[in-house]
Parts: C-alpha cells; structure tokens; sequence
C-alpha cells in the first residue's frame, strides 16, 4: 500500500534521504525511527505528495506520488508533526470544514464529524474552540481530521510527541483500531516503546540512509543481547564462577561492581543452566537478574555504528 523505492532527496547540498526503501503492506503499521534530522518528515512529505523525490519512485496503493499526485491524495490521510487544526473554530467546525473541501453535503459533513468526535471522546468539548483543548485533546482531533475522507493509507508524524502517557496510550488505541479496520499506516516516532508497541515492522533512518529494518523482535534478536545477571554472595566467589560458567561454554565477566557477573545468554532456558553451573560450582547466588535487549540498545548501537564511532563489541 505504500512504496518507496530507492528513493534520494537533496536540499542543495544536503542529503535528506539517500537510497531509502520501504514497503508497507495493507493493515499493517509501519515505524519509522531516526534521530532529529534523520530525514523522517522528508519521506513523510514525499509518500504523500507534498515534496518530490530527487530520484527515485513513490506509490500509494500502486500509484505513482507524482504522475497521479491526485488520486493518491484522494486515498490518503497525513496528520503532521506540528497541528494544523484552526485554533478559532470548534472541534466539529475544524471536521465540517474538512468535509465540505473534500466535497462532502451539509448532512454528510456533520454526520462524519460526530462519528469522527465520538470515536476521539471529543463530543463534549465539541462546541468549544480548539483553542481551548489541551495538548491531547488537539492531537486527537488532528488525526480525526485526517480520517474525514476515510483514507485507506495514513501517516502519522511524531502522533504522540509532547502527550502524557495517558493520553499516548489514547492515540495509540486510536492507530491500532485504524490498522484492524484495514487502514495501513506509516508513523514516525522517537519512542522506541511506541515502535515496540504499535509497530508491525520497523525502518530505521540514520542521516537519510536506512541502517536497519524488521519486526521489533528481529532487530532486538540481531544487535541486542540477552544477559544473566549474577551476584554471588562474597567477591571471592567471582573467580571460580567465572571459570566454572566458562567451562560450560558461557562467555561470562565479572562487573565492575563487587560481586557481579554478567552472563551473555542466547535464550532465556540458559537461566537454569546459569544456576544449576554455579550451584555444582557450590557458589552462592545472592540475586539473579535477566535482561532481554530492548528497542533503545538497537537504535543505539546502529546509529552510532552509522555515525562512524566504533562499537564496543
Ligand atoms: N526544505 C528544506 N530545505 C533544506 N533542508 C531541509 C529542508 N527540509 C528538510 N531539510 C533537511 O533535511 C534533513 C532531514 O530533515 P527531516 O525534517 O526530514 O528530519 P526528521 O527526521 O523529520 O527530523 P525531526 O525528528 O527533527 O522531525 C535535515 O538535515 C533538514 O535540515
Ligand atoms: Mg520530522
């Protein structure tokens, strides 16, 4: 449902976006994470015609951005990283007038407008100015704006950026109900949480180029890395457990801090032979802790691999 194919844009000399792929299935959600300038907006604004690519091809349910720059923006919805609803006018004011532009009757409008602020619990302050609203309540109402033409492909730029958590796991209802109903979606984000959570699959940007793509749970499995956390009773313990887990086949290290081990483990079933290895060792384990590799150690790791800095192994 939404293509990018190799796709470059330049801003004079810099370099937006270098080569970037990426495919998105229907009713699927798509992430895409970077840094501050890792040039998500860009992308974000030529998949949905605003920006033409230097090189490169585009396409919203097969359509080419460019050559049928119409019907791909009859098919599809953008919720920027800045609100753009008209602080003056209502709640249902700013939903009626989008209706009407996108060619709707009176009747149709409003009853497009009320579906819309009932499924984003906005009816009651619907008569208000948006003004009025706080920060979550004017998001909502800008991804309802963009659902008035009942799109089959949205994007969503930075949707949670500056809400509380609360109203983050709002919106993130919100974009999980439209992927049921066979809406696809592509959101940018900074959250990796939100990427783990919401995110079918992940494309990550580092200063235009893509440095890595996948289920959250692939890229977990490929940079991250499962640790047992062992600490024995005494430090004097550490060196036979260290010798007796090598012995075992572990690659195990004492940590800087007193009696602790860490023990680099390929599945979570390495826990008991962590324990039953120290116990025969007859070393007494205080506390134990397991660790999965999170979102945050991917993003991190690959973008500073990107940046040139070499990467602790
Ligand atoms: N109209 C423009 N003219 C010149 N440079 C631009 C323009 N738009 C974007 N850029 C540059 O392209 C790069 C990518 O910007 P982009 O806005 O796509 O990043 P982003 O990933 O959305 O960042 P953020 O997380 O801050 O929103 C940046 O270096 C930016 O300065
Ligand atoms: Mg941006």
């Amino acid at each position: 449902m939404i293509e990018a194919i190799d796709v470059t844009k330049s801003f004079g000399d810099v370099v937006a976006l270098d080569g970037v792929n990426v495919s998105v299935p229907e009713g699927s959600i798509h992430g895409l994470l970077g840094h501050n300038g890792a040039g998500k907006t860009t992308l974000v604004h030529i998949l949905s015609t605003l920006l033409e690519p230097t090189s490169g091809t585009a396409r919203i349910c097969g359509l080419d951005v460019n050559a049928d720059a119409q019907e791909v923006r009859r098919r599809i919805g953008l919720t920027g990283q800045f609100a753009s609803v008209d602080e003056q006018l209502s709640g249902r004011e700013n939903l009626m007038l989008i209706a009407r532009l996108l060619g709707a009757t009176r009747r149709q409008a409003a009853v497009r407008s009320e579906e819309l602020l009932e499924l984003f619990d906005l009816s009651e302050a619907a008569k208000r100015p948006a003004s009025t609203y706080s920060g979550g309540m004017r998001r909502r109402l800008d991804i309802a704006a963009s659902l008035v033409g009942a799109p089959q492909v949205i994007f969503l730029d930075e949707p949670t950026t500056g809400l509380d958590p609360t109203s983050r796991i709002g919106v993130w209802e919100i974009i999980k109900r439209l992927a049921k109903d066979g809406v696809s979606v592509l959101l940018t984000t900074q959250y990796l949480e939100e990427a783990d959570q919401l995110c079918e699959r992940i494309t990550l940007l580092s200063k235009g180029s893509v440095v890595a793509g996948g289920t959250p749970a692939e890229l977990k499995a490929a940079v991250g890395q499962r640790m047992v956390t062992v600490t024995l009773s005494s430090e004097s313990e550490v060196p036979a457990a260290v010798r007796a887990l090598d012995a075992a086949g572990f690659r195990a290290a004492p940590q800087e801090s007193g009696a602790v081990v860490g023990v680099p483990v390929a599945a979570s079933a390495d826990l008991a032979v962590v324990v039953r290895t120290l116990n025969e060792a007859q070393t007494e384990i205080a506390e134990l802790g397991f660790s999965e590799p999170t979102l945050d150690d991917v993003y991190l790791r690959l973008t500073r691999e990107n940046a040139g800095t070499p990467v602790p192994a």
